[in-house]
């Protein structure tokens, strides 16, 4: 082959020998290859009276068709490549020559098949092979895709993607599990972990900084399942998060005074509804002067001060050592002058430390708990402080959480897929064995179009603030009307 060989497998320089594949790819390219129109599979033969297709439908099947048998021969020239292609010396190719390699691979391959491709087949065939060798495989189109929240696997055949806060079934798919796994524990050996039958799931970082986790058979049953939080580069902030209506003005005027004046908050929320973006939105009305440190098991806060210090935490490794807790890294952070601490989210033993930090001059501090509502996360945090061993009366650990948590922010994704801070509250002490909380914002359900989009508005609840003494000490004067409800 005429190529330059440096990223070929060394020996192997004579005609690549035809594999059992090509024959395949051949039949079923038969309507478009050069070969006898009888070799084409009986699917594709059209039924006998058909009804008269319109365009878009003869169009579509077109369409589907170019699909299919491109898909075909990906597979097959993929597996021309990783016989060539040696795998050792791609690490550390420029990515140019490598492109030009597989390009010339494949040339040459299609040549020997006796296919022909037109320059926009051959070009998203390269790309595609590229992203196998080097990147994710069917993955890398949607982790490219900005529109594309949350990437979400169940087995090889069914990837889904969350847009818009909607979930939507794609059209990509893996070979089989076989390629699923191959991609999984590269994404898994590059952060030197490893996933198999004895270590059944993971989580891990990707190199743009997604989250990923995966869980692979027999725990999970019908194949792998995977799940990708997509990493935004450009986070949302409280003005994009108000243009979006996930709330007002007014509650951003509100929430900047709360942080402003070092209230300790809890953002709460069930699973995607938008608690780590809140939480980061917020931070951004934190002063430039102060000294934060952010704790989370990935690192997916990016705070825009100057003095942020990043802790991530760290499961055992292979032999079951080096675990490097949240609350290992909590505790290590008390002890390194923090003026805030923000914890990414609290789900366990670190609670204890979370509320004593709160408690003890740690004001501003914030994370964000997995709950449905404001009274939700209080039980929520009650049962953390329970889980972690600690042996106190209910009374006790109430007013613990009562003294320490100022403000509870609740996030909903709602059915329609739009997000949104449905419930201010501000917890204001205890009556008897009781935590009092009084609800400042809501947003209210009017209704549904029919597309199913929700109609509501966000309006105060008519209680004046809990803080506004302290908000006006601190210069924040926040008008009257934002309190008053909109009957
Ligand atoms: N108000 C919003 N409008 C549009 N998109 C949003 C909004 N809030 C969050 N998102 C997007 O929704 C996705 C999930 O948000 P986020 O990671 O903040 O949720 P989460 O509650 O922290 O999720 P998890 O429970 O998985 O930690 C992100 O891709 C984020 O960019
Ligand atoms: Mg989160």
């Amino acid at each position: 082959m005429a190529m330059f060989s440096r990223f070929k497998k060394p020996g192997e320089d004579g005609p690549a020998r035809p594999s059992p594949m090509a024959k395949v790819t051949q039949a079923v390219n038969a309507p478009l290859a050069p070969v006898s129109p009888a070799a084409a599979p009986k699917a594709r033969v059209q039924p006998v009276a058909p009804p008269k297709p319109t365009a878009q439908a003869v169009a579509q099947d077109k369409e589907r068709k170019r699909r299919d048998r491109l898909g075909d021969i990906k597979l097959e020239l993929h597996k021309r490549l990783l016989d060539n292609l040696n795998l050792a010396a791609i690490e550390s190719a420029p990515e140019a020559s490598l492109r030009a390699e597989i390009a010339a691979i494949v040339g040459e391959a299609l040549d020997e098949m006796s296919i022909v491709l037109n320059k926009e087949d051959r070009s998203t065939v390269n790309q595609e092979l590229y992203d196998e060798v080097m990147g994710l495989g069917p993955l890398e189109p949607l982790l490219k895709d900005d529109s594309v929240n949350d990437i979400l696997v169940n087995g090889p055949h069914r990837i889904f993607v969350e847009r818009n806060g909607k979930l939507e079934l794609t059209e990509i798919t893996f070979k089989d599990e076989r390629h699923l796994l191959r991609i999984i524990d590269k994404i898994v050996s590059a952060v030197g972990r490893r996933v198999d039958e004895s270590n059944p799931y993971v989580d891990a970082r990707l190199a743009d900084g997604s989250r990923f986790n995966a869980m692979v058979p027999p725990v999970a049953v019908d194949g792998s399942l995977v799940s990708i939080r997509k990493f935004k580069k450009e986070k949302l902030g409280i003005p994009d998060l108000v243009r979006f209506g996930a709330f007002t003005e007014e509650m951003g005027a509100y929430l900047q005074a709360a942080v402003a004046t070092r209230l300790n908050i809890i953002v709460s929320g069930g699973t995607g509804s938008g608690k780590t973006t809140t939480l980061n939105a917020l931070s951004s009305f934190i002063d430039n002067s102060e000294r934060i440190l952010t704790i989370e098991d990935t690192a997916e806060l990016q705070l825009q001060q100057v003095h942020v210090g990043r802790m991530e935490s760290r499961p055992a490794n292979v032999e079951g050592k080096g675990a490097v807790t949240q609350r290992d890294c909590l505790r290590n952070a008390l002890r390194m002058r923090p003026d805030r601490i923000i914890v990414g989210e609290t789900r366990g033993e670190e609670v204890i430390d979370m509320l004593q930090a709160m408690n003890t001059g740690h004001d501003g501090s914030m994370t964000t708990i997995h709950a449905n509502s404001a009274r939700d996360g209080v039980s929520r945090l009650e049962n953390m402080v329970a889980m972690a061993g600690i042996e106190m009366p209910i009374k006790a650990v109430r007013s613990q959480i009562a003294a320490a948590v100022n403000l509870i922010v609740q996030a909903s994704r709602l059915q329609d897929g739009s997000r949104r801070m449905v419930s201010i509250t501000e917890i204001t002490g205890m009556e008897g064995d009781v935590i009092s909380m009084q609800e400042i914002f809501r947003y209210e359900r009017l209704g549904m179009e029919p597309s199913g989009k929700i109609i509501g508005r966000f309006n105060a609840t008519g209680v004046r603030s809990h803080y506004s003494d302290r908000f006006k000490q601190w210069g924040y004067n926040l008008p009257a009307e934002i309190f008053d409800a909109i009957p």
